[in-house]
């Protein structure tokens, strides 16, 4: 197997943020908080549910919201360095939260708190679904995609591929954590997303580093 070298921070570079090919954008509306619990037991009662039906969308967005949006932002810094529940290196949170659900697909925006929808080909879409559903065939809910946009990380970073793989990890924890918080069930799957990263424009700058089934548990 090769050595992955360590990653080396850059003088931090000009970088071209990925342009998501976006239908719609909806700004967020009112982020409805989980009911108060504590931190231990939300941190002690999460597990892999596999049994899922459809959630409401407004319920998996309030999800992604408290996992997702920036609490603080780096003033005046080109990297939009941001903090946030899970850790990334750099603070560079360069990893995208797509949600498939309905007949829609959806992200995150969480730079400028709005959803936004996105055109993805009906087929490559029902393609995907299908070989989630292979994966895990008792879940009804929605699925997620975790995509990498290369350009922040590689501005700041030589080797930076390791970075983002480590951030793919503690992204799903939050996202796990997050919907246990919500009384979702919540499941990773093994396979990455590469079908729908294949499926946009400019695919190369994108990195598919991961999937997971959300939705009311069964
Ligand atoms: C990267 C990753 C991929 C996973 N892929 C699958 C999967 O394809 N199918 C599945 O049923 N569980 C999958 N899981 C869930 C693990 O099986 C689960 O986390 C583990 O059994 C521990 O159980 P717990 O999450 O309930 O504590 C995955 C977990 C991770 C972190």
């Amino acid at each position: 197997m090769p050595r992955i070298e360590d990653p080396r921070p850059l003088e931090d570079s000009p970088f071209l943020d990925y342009r998501w090919p976006v239908l719609r954008t909806t700004p967020l509306g009112p982020h409805r908080v989980p009911v108060e619990r504590t931190f231990l037991d939300i941190f002690e009662s999460r597990r892999s549910t596999r049994e899922l039906g459809a959630a409401p969308i407004e319920s998996l967005v309030d999800v992604l919201r408290l996992a997702l949006v920036p609490r603080f932002w780096k003033d005046g810094d080109p990297l939009r360095r941001s903090r946030r529940p899970a850790l990334s290196a750099g603070a560079l949170h360069p990893i995208s939260v797509l949600l498939l659900a309905g007949t829609g697909a959806y992200r995150l925006n969480a730079d400028e708190s709005a959803l936004e929808e996105l055109s993805i080909k009906h087929e490559v879409r029902a393609n995907w679904l299908h070989k989630c559903k292979r994966v895990l065939p008792s879940a009804d809910g929605a699925f997620i995609v975790l995509i990498a946009d290369r350009a922040r990380p590689a501005a700041a970073y030589e080797n930076c591929e390791s970075l983002v793989w480590r951030d793919s990890g503690a992204l799903l924890q939050t996202l796990a954590l997050a919907a246990e918080a919500y009384g979702l069930g919540f499941c990773p799957l093994g396979i990455l997303g590469n079908e729908i990263v294949d499926s946009l424009p400019a695919a190369n700058q994108l990195l598919a580093v991961g999937a997971a089934a959300i939705g009311l548990p069964g």
